[in-house]
């Protein structure tokens, strides 16, 4: 008994002196989540060495940068965006990585999006791709990009979201919350004036002030200021001699200075090219420098990078002071708290129905209808027995291609194959014309006979009911896709041509464009029906088919206009230097004259207008009121209106409203977009709207101050449904 009781005094001796000897681990600051991003930042500079700081600012693969192995903090991995998550790369060089648990959903193309005009599609596109992303244990999703659709031969505008700063911006804001919330970084792109692919990689940008302010930046400084973006790309091009990527106006002065951005400045794949001004100017990960032939005399090519040994040498000499190091890890460093360190954050999901569902409502909203005469759509399938469906993009792949942003997709269904679900037998397709096979960087002919195609397609066309005409560009080079700007405004691979013959067999042909861009239509007065069907991703084919089939009462409202001819555009208006340069510098003539803004002013006739897309119903907006006559300059315009649907069929109608300042000591477009609201109605319901204008938005950048203007006086505020259709005026005071 007496041996028990001091075995147990002992047993308890020894818990209470180890207790107190042996002393807890502490928890070191940078790991402690409910401390403030900031003070761990901090902490875990504090515990690095040099070279730990210089090995976060460039990459280490093809995808990926550095973390701290030795203090626990995870590595960088990136991915493309923006239309879903890009399947796995090799580790040194541009190969597929043929995983196979890396397919994804893929959404549709940024132009879709921004036809959509509906910032609700925004949000729910953000939420899923980002979901993917973070299944996919990315930190950084590179995307998306709002660079301004300046002219239609740009390869890559179908990646961005238009013409008008303002429609970008509202557009961009909730894409990129809604990707954040799930502990992925977006990483708005190009920034900036990256607005053709020819040259892209010196092509030397010179615009004004004011129209870099009005037109071009817009879109990034919602990103940051109201998004509160996590990382951003530099441009490929320079802008004022100096590259984009290290930018000290762009980099240091605005985006870093002025809107106060806290996050990580990445290069796009290339873009840094010189290791003082990748330190001095602004950015803070160097990705994607040639690695071939830096291999000379060095293990690993990274370390060759301009942001890794060549600047830890400056560092170390101290012609680099060893805050600019600082300042760029913890912007890292705090990348990495907020994405792959938070452990929080959710898990992600990948090529799920759900998301499927969200690509495929997306696509059904952005889809818009540019003609249809006699009513020839929807399709009324009980009086339909011979549908001709001709097109190579009726069945062709277009979520492959493109450059970055071509997806290896769980699932593409093409719109032969949902026509084919619904309308059966009836169908009966050709191809029509044949553009040659998928290739990154050069155009491979087909070998197929135009002529034979083309007989074969206007044989079909002469016996059908109705033609569908499913053609457009694709995502080749020289089509839409990087790297490369379109050739021709005309539709290319002889499709103008085979348009004419199948109207002269048949009548009732509806012609579906797919493509990121605006094209020539010399065929237009002699089609009924047109409908603009975008890149829309794994569901394109189920969508296109629920606008032609009346199961989906189009909405969507183009983000840019259609000019008649390319000579009408500003950018073409001027001589060679405007567009597309003389190989070294470029000159944005045409100023804030960019999109509606030109034809407008300059009062050009479109084919198509801005903000214009029709509906299988009709909409009456009645006169607006404002909510007083005179505001102050910090007030918010309330304009208020009804919209009623007075058909017979459920549909939207995107209002919109541009202002026009009557009396300006400086040139101003005859009107700019500051509001619009996309408003859904069931037949014969009528709704009453009220539209936000902030008197701020309707500044001016003053070159002689350097700041955003509002002068004192009357702005006119004209409400309709497409630049080229004005309903109503109404004047306000500002002073
Ligand atoms: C593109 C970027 C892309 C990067 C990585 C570049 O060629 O311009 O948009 O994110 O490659 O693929």
């Amino acid at each position: 008994m007496q041996n028990r009781v001091s075995r147990i005094l002992l047993f308890s001796l020894v818990i209470f002196l180890a207790g107190n000897t042996i002393a807890q681990p502490v928890k070191p600051i940078y790991l402690d989540e409910t401390r403030p991003i900031e003070e761990r930042v901090k902490n875990a500079l504090s515990l690095m060495t040099l070279e730990e700081k210089v090995a976060l600012c460039h990459a280490q693969s093809k995808f990926s940068s550095r973390g701290v192995a030795r203090l626990g903090i995870p590595e960088v991995w990136m991915s493309d965006g923006p239309h879903g998550v890009r399947e796995e790369i090799l580790w040194d060089n541009w190969g597929e990585a043929k995983w196979t648990n890396d397919s994804c959903t893929a959404f549709p193309a940024l132009t879709c999006l921004a036809a959509t005009w509906n910032p609700d599609m925004s949000a729910i596109y953000g939420k899923a791709v980002g979901e993917e992303a973070r299944y996919r244990n990315k930190a950084v999703l590179l995307g998306p990009g709002v660079n301004i659709y300046r002219t239609p031969m740009n390869g890559r505008n179908f990646e961005y979201m238009g013409e008008d700063p303002y429609l970008a911006s509202r557009m961009v804001v909730p894409y990129i919350q809604e990707v954040q919330k799930n502990g992925v970084a977006a990483c708005v792109k190009h920034f900036a004036l990256n607005n053709q692919e020819n040259w892209r990689g010196h092509i030397d940008v010179q615009v004004s002030d004011r129209a870099l302010r009005e037109i071009y930046l817009p879109a990034f400084k919602a990103a940051v200021t109201e998004a509160k973006v996590w990382s951003i790309m530099g441009s490929y091009n320079q802008f004022r001699g100096e590259h984009c990527c290290h930018n000290d106006l762009l980099l240091n002065k605005i985006l870093k200075g002025e809107w106060k951005f806290d996050g990580t400045v990445i290069t796009d794949w290339g873009g840094a090219h010189d290791t003082k001004q990748a330190a001095l100017n602004g950015l803070d990960i160097e990705m994607g420098t040639g690695t071939d032939g830096m291999t000379r005399s060095l293990t690993n090519a990274y370390d060759n990078y301009y942001l890794a040994l060549p600047f830890l040498d400056e560092l170390k000499k101290g012609t680099i002071p060893v805050s600019v190091v600082d300042e760029k890890a913890s912007r890292v460093l705090r990348l990495i708290f907020r994405t792959v360190m938070n452990s929080k954050r959710p898990y992600g999901s990948l090529a799920t129905p759900e998301h499927a569902q969200v690509a495929r409502k997306i696509a059904e909203d952005g889809i818009v209808l540019l003609k249809n005469d006699g009513n020839l759509l929807p399709f009324d399938a009980s009086k339909l027995k011979n549908i001709a469906v001709i097109g190579e993009n009726a069945t062709r792949k277009l979520t492959v291609g493109g450059g970055s942003s071509n997806l290896k997709a769980r699932n593409e269904v093409s719109p032969l194959q949902a026509l084919c679900a619904k309308y059966g037998s009836k169908i009966s397709y050709s191809m029509g014309y044949a553009s040659g096979p998928p290739a990154y960087g050069r155009v491979i002919p087909s070998k197929l006979n135009a002529d034979s195609l083309r007989s074969a397609a206007v044989k079909i066309a002469g016996a059908a009911d109705v033609v569908l005409f499913i053609g457009g560009l694709n995502k080749n080079h020289r089509q839409d896709c990087e790297g490369g700007d379109r050739q021709s405004y005309n539709l290319p691979f002889g499709q103008d041509k085979l348009i004419s013959e199948i109207q002269k067999v048949n009548k009732n042909v509806v012609v579906v464009l797919v493509s990121g861009n605006a094209v020539a239509m010399p065929w237009v007065d002699k089609v009924p029906a047109i409908v603009q069907a975008w890149y829309l991703g794994s569901e394109a084919g189920n969508a296109l088919t629920s606008v032609l089939s009346g199961e989906v009462n189009p909405s969507g409202k183009l983000p840019f206009t259609f000019p008649k001819q390319l000579s009408d555009c500003g950018a073409h208006s001027f001589d060679k230097l405007c567009f597309p340069g003389d190989s070294v510098h470029e000159i944005y003539k045409e100023d804030i004259l960019v999109g509606y803004r030109w034809y407008d002013t300059k009062t050009i006739p479109v084919q198509f207008p801005f903000g214009y897309g029709l509906s299988y119903t009709t909409f009456e907006i009645s006169k607006p009121t404002t909510d007083k006559p005179v505001y102050s300059r910090a007030e918010t315009v309330k304009m208020s209106f009804t919209v009623k649907n007075t058909g017979n069929v459920a549909g939207a109608e995107v209002a919109q409203i541009y202002v026009t300042q009557s009396k300006c000591p400086v040139m101003r477009p005859v009107k700019e977009l500051k509001g619009f609201k996309k408003v859904f109605l069931k037949a014969g319901e009528t709704k009453t709207v009220t539209i936000p204008i902030k008197v701020q938005d309707m500044a001016y950048w003053d070159e002689k101050t350097n700041n955003w203007k509002v002068d004192s006086g009357e702005f006119i505020l004209n409400l309709g449904t497409s630049a080229g259709d004005v309903k109503y005026m109404g004047a306000v005071q500002v002073k």
